[in-house]
């Protein structure tokens, strides 16, 4: 099973693998956590606001005067404090277009027992994050949307502990995303921070998922961490009768494969089943949804019939009081609006989401694309860029490759053909593809011939490497008129399935006027009912998630009384006000939805 690769031995806290010199280091990722036992260190952190970075190398000793005499120029003890899991954009007004360091500070008191590891895990710092216990260096992590976790066993001390984490969301050239992307830079530690206790070896990483190719074949392996790596294994899975033993080998590392009846997951049965693994004294429980997805010619096939994706394009932003979503509540909001315009997928757009939306999509039914930000051009030819992204790839994958919501892995958007971009990306599909799979893997491209009112042809050679292309077209809004849509043909140059990823228009919510003036909700949806009516000449079509469920926050968006720093494009706005294009888009889907059934 060529997903292996992922999970080569683990004797001990340091990976030992001996995968082809490209592949990334395997993940350090603790999977499920979400099930985990866990001390949540979630709430008000103490904050330094460090725009010099005059902190560093000394502020992670989070030192207290020894006496009267002594100089310590700073102190979170009388430092404000800040919510986490947060922004601290939208937490004070001072830091909204604030970028660079900032130091957190959170006190927790534990208790240390006997034979158990403990690991501090991170849902996302957003950009780079340095993490110390206790005065000293856990480890770094760059990359504002993924988890991570680094074990602390060794310096937790009985009672009182300090945690300091150095946070900078400085952009820089060579980093991903690059220097310019259309969302707000919101800076912090953003996802929930937890302390998971597990025992000396424990079940660090598994897969459960039916065979290539299978309704009835689960296949799937477990990976251990710990020095007693030869265990016996048990799978249960109690409500389809399903309870497996089988035993991992020297490097901790168990396959397994057997018969199950199964209801199958889909939008409209999104059947989840309680699973449980053990090994001694150490037990996960997730719950897990059986489907299969693969492409057949130009179609996609969900548990083997062809499937249409009635699609959203949507950012990680909370609706109503804005900022980075995170919570339970914010998911429920995003994806319940998405439910309401009628869809059954969703683009997370452009970079992982938090994992509260991925588990709801689970829940709710809907179809996942979740995307690494390779956004339009970065630092190609830079190997510390590409082991960046692998690495981001990486944990993409590693959190959220047991939820059957997640359909399609994508690797970048809107970037440039040039040969150094091509070999970049190309690496990352086929990590991808070697990493799981079972998945789909696609780029949005925006790249196609013809112009004006002349035939378009999908014909990036970025195609070749991609299972699904998506494409990005602004056609009546970045060139041309929204009636000009009637006249324009579509040809791709690939026997692909295509989804086309953005399209859009924006629009003040609550302003009018006719057809043909911007920024109106009419201009908006005029828009949308001419597109509606090309897209569905283009060849393979497959799907589409229109940019965007709502207005966001863009830096690049600064239009005086219209945008403010917003991206209008949303057919809801960050009010929760639906415009006409919402209902245009809505009627749309509930009528193919009609066709479908
Ligand atoms: C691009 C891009 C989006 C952006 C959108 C827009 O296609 O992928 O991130 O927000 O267009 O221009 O509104």
């Amino acid at each position: 099973m060529k997903r292996s690769l992922l999970l080569l031995p683990v004797l001990f806290a340091g990976w030992a693998f001996a995968a082809p010199a490209s592949a990334p280091a395997p993940s350090t990722l603790i999977a499920n956590v979400a099930n985990r036992a866990t001390v949540s260190l979630d709430g008000a952190w103490r904050v330094i606001v460090d725009p010099f970075d005059n902190g560093k190398d000394r502020f992670f000793h989070d030192a207290k005067p020894k006496d009267k005499s002594d100089l310590v120029e700073y102190s979170f003890d009388a430092s404000p404090v800040m919510n986490v899991p947060g922004d601290w954009n939208t937490q004070r007004d001072a830091l909204m277009f604030y970028e660079g360091p900032v130091w957190y500070r959170r006190m927790f008191n534990y208790h240390k027992r006997d034979a158990i590891r403990t690991f501090v895990y991170f849902g996302a710092v957003n950009y780079k994050a340095t993490v110390y216990l206790n005065g000293e260096k856990l480890g770094e992590h760059e990359g504002g949307f993924t988890p991570f976790n680094f074990e602390c066993t060794s310096l937790l001390r009985e009672g009182e502990n300090s945690l300091v984490v150095e946070v900078n969301n400085a952009r820089h050239a060579d980093a991903v995303p690059g220097i310019k992307y259309d969302w707000w830079n919101y800076g912090g530690i953003t996802r929930d921070v937890s302390l998971i206790e597990v025992p000396e070896t424990f079940i660090q990483d598994y897969w459960v998922q039916l065979a290539k190719g299978s309704q009835d074949e689960v296949s799937g392996s477990v990976q251990l961490n710990g020095a007693q790596a030869a265990q016996k294994i048990t799978v249960s899975i109690p409500e389809a009768g399903v309870h497996q033993t089988f035993n991992s080998d020297a490097n901790g590392r168990g396959d397994f494969h057997f018969h199950a009846r199964l209801e199958l997951w889909s939008p409209e049965h999104p059947k989840l089943y309680d699973v449980d693994l053990t090994i001694g004294n150490d037990t996960v429980h997730d719950q897990i949804g059986f489907r299969t997805v693969e492409v057949q010619g130009s179609k996609i096939l969900l548990n083997g019939k062809p499937i249409f994706l009635r699609g959203i394009s949507m950012h990680e932003e909370a609706p109503f009081r804005e900022g980075r979503a995170f919570s339970p509540e914010d998911a429920q909001t995003l994806l319940g609006w998405a439910k309401d315009l009628g869809c059954n997928f969703v683009r997370l757009a452009h970079y992982p989401h938090n994992e509260n939306e991925v588990r709801l999509a689970d829940r709710m039914g809907l179809l996942l694309w979740s995307e690494i930000p390779v956004y339009w051009d970065i630092d190609w030819t830079n190997p510390a860029t590409l082991a960046n992204a692998e690495a981001q790839l990486r944990d993409m994958i590693a959190r959220d490759h047991n939820r059957a919501a997640v359909i399609l892995w994508s690797m970048s958007n809107e970037t440039p053909v040039k040969p150094e971009r091509l070999t970049f990306i190309r690496q990352l599909a086929q990590e991808a593809h070697d990493m799981d799979s079972t998945r789909l893997v696609t780029s949005a491209l925006n790249h196609v011939e013809g112009s004006g009112t002349d035939p378009r042809t999908l014909s990036d050679p970025l195609g070749d490497v991609l299972d699904v292309l998506g494409l990005n077209e602004y056609l009546g809004w970045y060139g041309g008129t929204p009636q000009d849509a009637d006249k324009i043909e579509w040809k791709s140059n690939y026997n692909k399935p295509v989804i086309v990823s953005e399209f859009g228009a924006g629009a003040v919510a609550g302003r009018h006027g006719d057809k043909d003036e911007r920024w109106t909700e009419e201009y908006q949806d005029n828009l949308f009912q001419h597109q509606l009516a090309m897209i569905q000449r283009i060849p393979n079509l497959v799907g589409l998630t229109p940019w965007v469920l709502m207005d966001f926050r863009s830096p690049l968006r600064i239009l005086p009384g219209v945008q403010d720093y917003h991206n209008r494009k949303g057919v809801i706005s960050n009010r929760g006000q639906r415009k006409l294009a919402f209902y245009t888009l809505q009627k749309f889907y509930l009528d193919r939805a009609k066709d479908a059934k």
